[in-house]
């Protein structure tokens, strides 16, 4: 479905003061449009565990490290710390339902999702724009998030592929979907 923002769509806003800070945050960080990752691992029983994570970042060349800051109340989290492991799974235009599914937080997200393990165990999702292998290189708390900082192992693009973007709670590539 083809989303077009009209002209009563937009409003202005002009939060100035430390409550309409914490009030209008949310709304006006959404104007920062972003890629979109499935952060992946695998749980202590070897069962897969992922989030959709919108903060993901390369951080440096050399060595190649990349981040992203998870909440404190992810379920997966805990998951890619004790594992040490994660992939990066960049996701393609078309997987804008998989985006929401691995937005609901613990349950079964991988359910029909097909996979294949990489090389650390994490998985590749199928049909993914790019991944990116990872080993757990730091991690700290800032604010109500923990930063999550890997170490990059192995990069493949598997296929050609558009990538999806994400701005003001619309995902995006060529065309909206809601
Ligand atoms: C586009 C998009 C980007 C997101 N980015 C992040 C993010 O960077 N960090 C985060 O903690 N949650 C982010 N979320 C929310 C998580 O995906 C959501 O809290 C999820 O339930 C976490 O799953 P878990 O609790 O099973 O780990 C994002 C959600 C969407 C739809």
């Amino acid at each position: 479905m083809n989303i077009h923002r009209t002209a009563e769509d937009i409003h202005i806003i002009n939060a100035v003061d430390p409550s309409a800070v914490r009030t209008r945050f949310r709304e006006v960080l959404a104007h920062f449009g972003s890629g979109v990752v499935v952060i992946t691992s695998i749980d202590s029983s070897g069962a897969p565990v992922g989030m959709t994570v919108g903060s993901f970042t390369s951080i440096s060349i050399e060595p190649p490290l990349v981040g992203f800051f998870a909440g404190h109340n992810s379920t997966t989290l805990p998951h890619v710390l004790g594992n040490s492991e994660f992939c990066v799974n960049v996701l393609s235009e078309d997987q804008h339902s998989l985006a929401r599914v691995f937005a609901r937080s613990g349950s079964d997200k991988f359910e029909g999702v097909d996979w294949t393990p990489s090389i650390n165990g994490s998985p590749r999702l199928a049909g993914a724009h790019a991944w990116i292998d990872c080993t757990v290189d730091e991690h700290r708390a800032i604010g109500d998030h923990r930063f999550v900082v890997g170490g990059v192992g192995a990069l493949v693009v598997p296929a050609t592929s558009d990538p999806l973007v994400f701005h003001r709670s619309l995902f995006h590539g060529l065309r909206a979907h809601r």
